[in-house]
């Protein structure tokens, strides 16, 4: 080997180190992966390509300049993930604490830019300090220039956060900008100010993993799509969860081998309980409904009453939306509303069609919901549901009742199928509720007001407790045998492949955010 190769080599084995052998360690002992073990596992194998490498720092003071290592925190590169193209960055906390430096930013906006240019999805697994302390408002100034680029990239490529370390201050807004974020429970949290200053102003008594851990974010304030249990299980989450996806908003998502044979499932007519207000778990009927063990629950801890997630039918991508009647009798409220509405125009954004499954008692009623503004909030339901264009099939199991009914992709905002159970019941309300307000007075009036108040109820009942007052409008286009629900899906999803839609110019809609 000539001294310019052994140079070379030299150089290289010096950044493979990052931070040095001790730091290494420290990463280690605190059972996190390193930032290049963490693409090891994440990419196909032998696929990575770095770039970068060399780059350092550009800071003179607090004698910076005679600290400096090579890649300066961050690695960045291209690979595979199942055969597919992925631009990644990778942040490395044994060097300054993976603390973000003009040059780290620089780094990660070269990614970006070039995952734009080639239409391929953007991955950042994020373990830092946020912006490197010695370097002042040039740090600041390369993460609004990452905010922005992820901005732009909204919608047009897909971006994936795993949050594998600390997170704070303005540094949580580039995860918070992309489409779905991961974290690892006891090692990684994300807030804007720690426990120490909440405890200076608000004089709360909190731990980092309390205020932002996985857990946190996973249940109390839905900031994180995924809590797992440790990073390999975060990053087997990513290479999932890319299965369903297309690599940019041109194209579709990857088809999969899929041969059906007998696609009847008779256990679907007897799934629902007896009782109208028993619950049972809408995941067994996605689970009977969609291509076996497809499913991957996005938000699972948050927001229960509502439950999203990608699957398959038939070997193609699909995105479900569904009422769950075990949590909440699967009423809508605020967080329910801005879950579902957000993984809609994630869809929509990506050609992904959408399924939903509708058992809804209505909105959640109260002072907590009003004055936390439910108008708004359920209002980005509706509004993500009107404007997306992609096939859109409702099936309702069971209650589709008030404002509720409108909202849940009905057809009136523009889904294309719409099917009911035979047990189905579409109403303004429950016919309890219903003939208490309408035959008040004759109910009030009566002998034996109880008894009215029931004979009341069955005469709503037998008119609106269907669905083919609702069918008769068109509004429903098929009251289907749930065992023929797959079938029915397979076959409209099929037949909806090539639509298109196009909604009225403009430079972009006002979504009541
Ligand atoms: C430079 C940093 C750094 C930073 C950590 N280090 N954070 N260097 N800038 N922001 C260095 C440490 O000096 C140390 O270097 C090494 O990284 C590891 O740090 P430790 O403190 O030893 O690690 P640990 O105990 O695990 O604590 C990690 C930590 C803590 C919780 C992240 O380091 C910390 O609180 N750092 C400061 C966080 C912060 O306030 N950042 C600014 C946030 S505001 P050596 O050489 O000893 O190994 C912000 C604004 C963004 O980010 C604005 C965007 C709009």
């Amino acid at each position: 080997m000539d001294k310019k190769t052994e140079q070379l080599h030299r150089k290289i084995e010096e950044a493979l180190k990052g931070g040095g052998e001790n730091r290494i360690q420290d990463q280690h002992k605190k059972g996190k992966l390193t930032a290049r073990e963490r693409l090891h596992f994440l990419l196909d194998e032998g696929s990575f390509e770095e770039i970068g490498m060399f780059v350092t720092h550009r800071s003179v003071d607090f004698g910076m300049e005679k600290d400096k290592f090579l890649g300066d925190g961050v690695v960045t590169g291209y690979g595979l993930i199942n055969k597919r193209l992925v631009y990644v960055f990778s942040q490395d906390f044994t060097v300054f604490g993976g603390s973000l430096s003009e040059t780290h930013a620089e780094k990660i906006c070269r990614i970006m830019d070039l995952a734009m240019q080639n239409g391929a999805p953007l991955i950042g697994l994020n373990d830092s300090g946020g912006a490197r302390i010695q370097e002042g408002v040039v740090s600041l100034g390369g993460y609004a220039d990452i905010f922005y680029k992820n901005t732009m990239a909204s919608g047009v490529i897909p971006q994936i956060s795993a949050v594998m370390g600390p997170c704070a201050g303005g540094a949580v807004y580039s995860p918070a900008i992309t489409d779905f974020i991961l974290m690892v429970e006891n090692t990684s949290y994300m807030f804007v100010t720690g426990p120490n200053v909440v405890k200076t102003v608000t004089h709360e008594q909190v731990s980092s993993e309390e205020l932002g851990g996985a857990v946190a974010h996973a249940t109390k304030s839905g900031v994180t799509h995924f809590a797992c249990g440790n990073e390999i299980e975060a990053i087997e989450n990513i290479r999932r969860l890319l299965t369903y996806m297309p690599q940019n908003c041109e194209e579709n998502a990857p088809s999969f081998m899929y041969e059906g044979i007998d696609e009847s499932r008779s256990a679907l007519n007897t799934i629902l309980p007896e009782s109208i207000s028993q619950p049972y778990d809408i995941r067994d009927v996605i689970n009977e409904v969609i291509d076996k063990e497809s499913f991957l629950e996005v938000h699972k801890d948050f927001a229960e009453n509502m439950v999203v997630g990608f699957s398959r039918l038939a070997g193609r991508s699909i995105g479900i939306v569904a009422n769950q009647p075990a949590f909440l009798a699967g009423v809508l409220d605020i967080k329910a509303s801005v879950k579902a509405a957000r993984f809609v125009r994630f869809c929509d954004s990506f050609n992904i069609p959408l399924l939903v499954f509708e058992d809804v008692p209505g909105f959640l009623p109260g002072t907590d919901q009003e004055w936390n503004a439910i108008i708004s909030h359920g209002a980005k339901l509706l509004y993500a549901f009107c404007e997306a264009t992609v096939p859109r099939i409702t099936v309702i199991t069971r209650k589709a009742y008030g404002g509720a009914y409108d909202v849940m992709n009905s057809k009136h905002i523009g889904a294309d199928m719409n099917y009911a159970w035979p047990g189905a019941e579409i109403a303004v309300m429950g016919a309890k509720g219903a003939a208490e307000i309408i035959f008040k007075r004759e109910i009030g009036s009566a002998e034996d007001p109880e008894a009215k108040w029931l004979e009341k109820e069955k005469e709503y009942s037998d008119i609106f407790a269907n669905p083919y007052r609702a069918a008769e409008r068109g509004f429903i286009d098929e009251v289907i045998e749930p065992a023929e629900t797959r079938i029915k899906l397979i076959k409209a999803f099929k037949m909806l492949e090539s639509k298109v839609v196009n909604n009225p110019r403009k430079k972009h809609g006002n979504i009541p955010l």
